[in-house]
């Protein structure tokens, strides 16, 4: 049989660059499109996706292209036979969305229903879509299973997540000719294993993780805490943090399932199931990386929930897929990724730390 063909939104950047390396590890071709609105672009070209290159010793077929560009979206769908879409393109920043809600809803939505409109006029109807926790909101309870409800979501990024999985929904239901996962990613940390990949976004960042990284490596003084008296174990915040590999793996089990069955539209959690707060997350990092993180507690963020992990038995048994690596390789590898290339992928020359 010939190998399929994986057509990947925003293949450039983080979750979509480390997916690439599985689908083509497992045999996939890959067509990748990015418009470098998150991701470093060198004379057209990605980084990330030579990187790729060289990890997997495959070719990945690039276009830099908008999802906005319908004409140009539509031209690649034409040429290329595409047998399946990952969806990861979006803007994400939560705080920048709620400024400029209406380049989120244009970017995330409209870039969806370009991609719609394209993969209907090539007949291609077999969709994962990145969705996230975030479509839960403040969680009625603990772990969180995918029928709890969602759309009750403080924030506009949030909200074109939620958004698009309703539409995603209204669209199965009137044609049954799609095949459609959302998989709701819970927080995805870590970097690949070879340190050759990792998180590199153009806009700034705010997450956990990146931030630590900075501190440990000298680029900012000390870490901020967002509130030390949440009802928890130490009064930080809790989180189910995932290494971007296991994720990645996630898509492939996802595809699997719409290659083996009709599924019409269906939600997945993928998490491991496990809370750490925010001062776990440093002590692990800490001894894993043999760093020193210094941190101060302040006030609680705006709009933060106190703690989410997912239930991940509907994945684990439907899509057969389970996460490997424990806390202390999602810190490792993250920190691989950081010392072999403190200036990410802008210089784009390769170092090694002699651990392969
Ligand atoms: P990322 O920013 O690293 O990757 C997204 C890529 O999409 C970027 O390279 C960006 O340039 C590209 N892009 C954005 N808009 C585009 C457009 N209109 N046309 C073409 N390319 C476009 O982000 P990521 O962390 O890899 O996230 C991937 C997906 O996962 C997103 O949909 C995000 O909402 C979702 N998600 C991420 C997280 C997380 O914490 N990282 C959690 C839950 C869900
Ligand atoms: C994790 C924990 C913070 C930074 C965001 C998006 C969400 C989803 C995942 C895409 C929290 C605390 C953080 C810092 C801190 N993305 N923290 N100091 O808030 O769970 O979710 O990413 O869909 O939509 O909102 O992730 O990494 O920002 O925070 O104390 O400098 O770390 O309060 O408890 P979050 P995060």
């Amino acid at each position: 049989m010939s190998p399929k063909t994986v057509f990947v939104t925003g293949g450039a950047g983080y979750i979509g660059s480390h997916c690439i390396v599985e689908l083509l590890q497992a045999g996939y071709n890959v067509v990748a499109v990015d418009n470098f609105t998150n991701s470093v672009c060198e004379d057209g070209e990605a980084p990330s996706l030579k990187r790729v290159e060289m990890i997997t010793g495959k070719p990945v077929t690039f276009y830099q292209c908008d999802l906005l560009n319908k004409a140009k979206l539509r031209e690649i769908f034409l040429k290329q036979h595409i047998d399946f879409v990952i969806h990861f393109a979006a803007i994400k920043a939560v705080g920048e969305s709620m400024q400029f809600p209406v380049m989120y809803y244009e970017n995330n939505i409209i870039g969806t229903i370009y991609l719609l409109e394209a993969m209907k006029e090539a007949g291609c109807y077999q969709l994962v879509y990145s969705s996230s926790c975030t479509v839960y909101g403040n969680p009625q309870y603990l772990p969180i299973t995918e029928d709890h409800p969602t759309g009750n979501i403080t924030n506009v990024y949030g909200r074109t997540k939620y958004f698009i999985e309703e539409m995603l929904k209204d669209v199965s239901a009137a044609d049954k000719e799609w095949n459609i996962i959302s998989l709701r990613y819970f927080n995805p940390v870590g970097a690949h294993p070879s340190g050759h990949i990792g998180e590199d976004p153009t806009k700034a960042f705010t997450n956990l993780m990146p931030y630590m990284a900075q501190v440990a490596i000298g680029h900012k003084d000390s870490l901020t805490i967002f509130g030390g008296d949440y009802a928890t174990k130490d009064g930080t915040g809790i989180r189910d943090y995932i290494h971007v590999v296991d994720l990645a793996s996630g898509h492939l089990a996802a595809l699997q399932k719409l290659s083996n069955s009709v599924v019409r539209y269906k939600t997945y959690n993928l998490g491991t199931g496990q809370g750490y707060s925010v001062l776990e997350l440093i002590d692990n990092f800490e001894k894993a990386t043999k760093t020193k993180i210094p941190y101060k507690i302040v006030e609680r963020r705006l709009g933060d929930i106190e703690q989410i992990y997912a239930d991940v038995r509907l994945a684990k048994e439907e899509l057969k897929w389970e996460t490997k690596y424990s806390m202390k390789e999602m810190c490792e590898h993250f920190w691989k990724w950081k010392t072999m290339n403190p200036d990410g992928y802008r210089k784009s020359s390769i170092q090694t730390n002699g651990s392969g």
